[in-house]
């Protein structure tokens, strides 16, 4: 209380004049969400900018594409951010092909030099390397969004570059990104930013803020031997797919057959032994993609939260309806009206064109902060909720170790006053408990982008509140509770639980149990590269070897 009084004063000596007021709680302390409330969702993006693991897991069985006798499936993520972000001097940028030269203009650019060598699979290799001789403006696209696919990864781009989304543009790259450095000319961009298994940039000029380092001629890779013509390397891109047609909704070409694989690359004179093999090397870019799986991400760009455009802004009605009950990993930008595109338009003119920085939160660590607070201890409360059994206590003595948990999540917000003679007990639980620190900052000094996140902070912390002080109010005198009482109190909380740990969605909760081992990573299957049991509609992620070869991904790019 001491540090609140003490915090509260400097603002106020700060900020002169101004009054700091909390959150506005106009809702009754214990209403659940709006059934169309994106509070969770936007949340959960602010958390996950930039990191890997989170833009690959939304992305629930979207499709299914039967190819030959293997059927597997996709799993796009889709994105609904665009955001600037800034790389800075002194970063380097590879860029591999197969013959000797140096980019000029409009092309790909990756952060590793394993996803640079992917792309010269058999014969000659040459990548450059490139520095960033002064920070890059960029702007950054959400989710899975380099996976040239259907099922909504490219929505965000297509919105920017065709005015609309229409998944039918899958292999349109060339016209992608010679639109959106068009686009961003107008607000000195220097590139795009998207993932799929790793970060990549693509650049519009390579002559702007980017100086050669090297054109180094690498190793080739030697080609695979095939078990069987049926069973390695089943699926190879069409060469050179041809820009689909750019006004109607199709879905995204078939990947196509091939059993054109090369002949063995001479290796270089004086060499002894095997070459890098190129079916495992392809799988090195998926490695170091997952070196930025988690908080902090990759750290070699920076994004400006205060200017973070979503599509979760509700005030895009068009898309509210297509949302209704459709798991996160689904949401489309389909079907979005002209007046609400028209007004994302507007507003990314407005960011992109700003000439001045939003308040300086650090909204990432905000979120952060909030789940690291609650996934593990939401966790550990599931579990201890599990049936009686399980830890040889009967019902009462279980209740009285949640009620534990719950009290210890929600202490901070208790007071003397805590107690039901008093009224307002719970609601002042729950305002104190969902009340975000940034609300002690004026909302004056908040982009209106900022004003937004913290709209869905605010909205995420009142539904962990609310489900804990529910159930609180429950647990308060569970102690001396019959068993019958404290039996349909635990499976009340059971289903509370639940609820509020799906409505969060943290891909905190998702990861290999038990941690993979040294020689294997954890894996969610994601487009270009699949395995032997991707078939499944299933994203338990699970520990494949990252260093066998056996069973490695067919690769497909
Ligand atoms: C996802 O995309 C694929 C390929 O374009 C398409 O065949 C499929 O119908 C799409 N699925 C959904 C649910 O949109
Ligand atoms: C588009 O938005 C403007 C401003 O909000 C509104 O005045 C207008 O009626 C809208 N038009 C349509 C077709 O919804
Ligand atoms: C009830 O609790 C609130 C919050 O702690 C406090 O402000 C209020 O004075 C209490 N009311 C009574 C009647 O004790
Ligand atoms: C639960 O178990 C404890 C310890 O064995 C016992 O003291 C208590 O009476 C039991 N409660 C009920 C309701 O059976």
């Amino acid at each position: 209380m001491l540090r609140l009084i003490a915090l509260l004063g400097l603002l106020a000596t700060v900020v002169s004049g101004s009054q700091v007021t909390f959150a506005d709680l106009n809702v009754p302390w214990d209403a659940p969400p709006h059934l169309d409330s994106t509070d969770n969702s936007l949340f959960s993006a602010v958390n996950s900018l930039l990191q890997r693991w989170p833009n690959t897991l939304y992305k629930n069985g979207a499709s299914s594409m039967l190819c030959g006798n293997i059927c597997f499936y996709t799993f796009p993520t889709t994105g609904h951010t665009i955001i600037p972000a800034t790389m800075p001097i002194g970063t380097l940028l590879y860029h591999g092909h197969t013959v000797e030269g140096v980019p000029s203009v409009l092309e790909w650019v990756a952060l590793d030099f394993e996803h640079a060598y992917l792309f010269c699979r058999q014969g000659p290799c040459y990548v450059v390397s490139f520095i960033t001789t002064r920070d890059l403006r960029l702007a950054y696209f959400d989710g899975s969004s380099a996976i040239k696919w259907g099922n909504g990864t490219l929505d965000t781009q297509d919105m920017l570059t065709w005015g609309e989304p229409l998944s039918g543009r899958c292999t349109d790259e060339i016209q992608r990104i010679k639109n959106l450095c068009a686009w961003g000319k107008t607000f000195g961009l220097d590139g795009f930013v998207r993932m799929s298994y790793n970060f990549e940039v693509m650049v519009c000029d390579f002559s702007a803020g980017l100086k050669v380092v090297s054109v180094q001629n690498h190793l080739p890779k030697s080609v695979p031997e095939l078990e069987s013509e049926d069973d390695d390397l089943k699926y190879q891109p069409q060469s050179n797919p041809r820009p689909s047609a750019q006004t109607e909704e199709k879905p995204c070409p078939p990947m196509s057959r091939s059993s054109a694989i090369g002949p063995q690359p001479d290796p270089p004179g004086g060499w002894k032994g095997s070459l890098p093999e190129g079916y495992t090397f392809d799988f090195q870019p998926l490695v170091t993609g997952s070196w930025r799986n988690r908080s902090p991400g990759e750290t070699r760009m920076h994004v400006d939260y205060s200017g973070l455009v979503t599509f979760y802004d509700t005030a895009l009605a068009s898309l509210i309806v297509s949302r209704r009950g459709v798991p996160r990993g689904h949401h489309r930008l389909l079907g979005i009206s002209a007046n609400d595109s028209a007004r994302v338009h507007a507003e990314l003119a407005e960011v992109f064109g700003r000439q001045t920085r939003g308040s300086g939160v650090d909204w990432g660590s905000v979120t952060r902060l909030i789940v690291e607070r609650y996934a593990g201890r939401l966790e550990t409360l599931r579990y201890t909720l599990e049936p009686v059994a399980t830890f040889n206590l009967n019902a009462t003595q279980q209740a009285a170790l949640v009620r534990f948990q719950f009290l210890t999540m929600l202490v901070p917000y208790m007071t003397t006053d805590s107690v039901p003679t008093n009224a307002s007990w719970t609601s002042s639980i729950v305002e104190r408990c969902s009340t975000p620190s940034t609300s002690l900052i004026p909302a004056s000094l908040l982009t209106p982008q900022e004003r937004r996140i913290q709209g869905s902070v605010q909205g995420t912390l009142h539904e962990i509140c609310r489900r804990l002080t529910v159930m609180w109010v429950d647990a308060f005198d569970i102690e001396a509770a019959s068993e019958e009482r404290a039996v349909v109190a635990l499976e009340n909380w059971r289903v509370h639980v639940k609820e509020l740990m799906d409505w969060l969605g943290w891909s905190v909760w998702v990861d290999c149990n038990p941690a993979c081992n040294p020689d294997a990573m954890c894996y969610l299957p994601s487009w270009p590269s699949f395995r032997e049991g991707d078939i499944q509609d299933d994203m338990t992620p699970r520990c494949i070897s990252s260093v066998s070869r056996a069973g490695q991904p067919t690769i497909w790019v």
